[in-house]
């Protein structure tokens, strides 16, 4: 069985001290818990979070939430694999945020993809659709294969020049963009669904037994009430959470229904 992970997504949120504050009640609260825990601070707090968890639990990592994917050279404001790779062992890619707000399309993510994976890091690359679609399943309907093919072509589309070597070093978060922030949760029926597909596409691309070993994660207004409806369904293997992540007695709550939910 996949070992649950969760992810905190702080997005642009905290100050020095709310960071530290935070970092330090997750190291001292899940040493004992079955589930991989991954911190996604704003960039600037990586380097003083990465000495508080310097001596951290073995299942307590930091992750970047973005990056670029070229080594070095004359790209003002961005972060190179390099730099990452000295304080974090994740990324997230692709989020639905940098795809809307920052024009990122499937090919920039491939690429920070195999740069990501070229440095070592594990990417964790987002998608998700824009539109809740019927959970019924009525092939050939228009709407239905619109969002799907939305979908199906971020997964697609980022991952096109991975091998199937380095497949599996991937996470994968399914992030419905009509769930993010909205307090709208999709049901752990319907994530477990749409991943199920997901996992088909994994298949398709990289085969079966590759595909059985990634990881697929939900994140969309996941906390502490809901979580376990997603970390029970078998298809599902953690969460990725960002406005629950900022509270620390509400994220290691998260954490230790995740551990107890399966
Ligand atoms: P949310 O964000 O938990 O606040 O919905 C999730 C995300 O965007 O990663």
């Amino acid at each position: 069985m996949r070992r649950p992970i969760i992810v905190g997504n702080w997005k642009m949120n905290t100050n020095l001290a709310d960071a530290i504050v935070l970092a330090t009640s997750v190291k001292n609260a899940v040493a004992d818990l079955g589930v991989e825990i991954i911190l996604c601070p704003p960039f600037i707090w990586l380097y003083p979070l990465a000495e508080i968890l310097e001596k951290s639990p073995s299942n307590l990592k930091l992750g970047a939430q973005n990056m670029w994917f070229a080594e070095k050279g004359a790209m003002t404001g961005e972060v190179s694999p390099n730099m990452v790779k000295v304080l974090a062992k994740y990324v997230i890619l692709g989020h639905s945020e940098r795809r809307s707000n920052f024009l990122e399309d499937n090919n920039l993510i491939c690429d920070k993809v195999t740069a990501a994976l070229e440095n070592g890091l594990t990417p964790i690359v987002c998608v998700g659709e824009k539109h809740k679609r019927s959970l019924a399943k009525k092939p050939g309907r228009p709407n239905k294969l619109v969002t799907e093919n939305d979908l199906f072509s971020q997964l697609k589309g980022s991952l096109k020049n991975i091998s199937r070597n380095d497949a599996d070093k991937i996470i994968i978060a399914y992030e419905p963009v009509w769930a993010i922030g909205t307090g709208d949760a999709a049901t752990g029926g319907y994530a477990a669904e749409v991943i199920k597909d997901l996992r088909d596409i994994l298949a398709d691309l990289f085969g079966g037994p590759v595909s059985e070993r990634i990881h697929i994660l939900y994140g969309g207004s996941v906390d502490s009430e809901n979580v376990r409806e997603f970390v029970f369904q078998p298809e599902i293997d953690g969460v990725l959470v960002g406005g629950a992540s900022l509270k620390a007695k509400e994220f290691i709550k998260i954490c230790r229904e995740a551990a107890g939910g399966r």
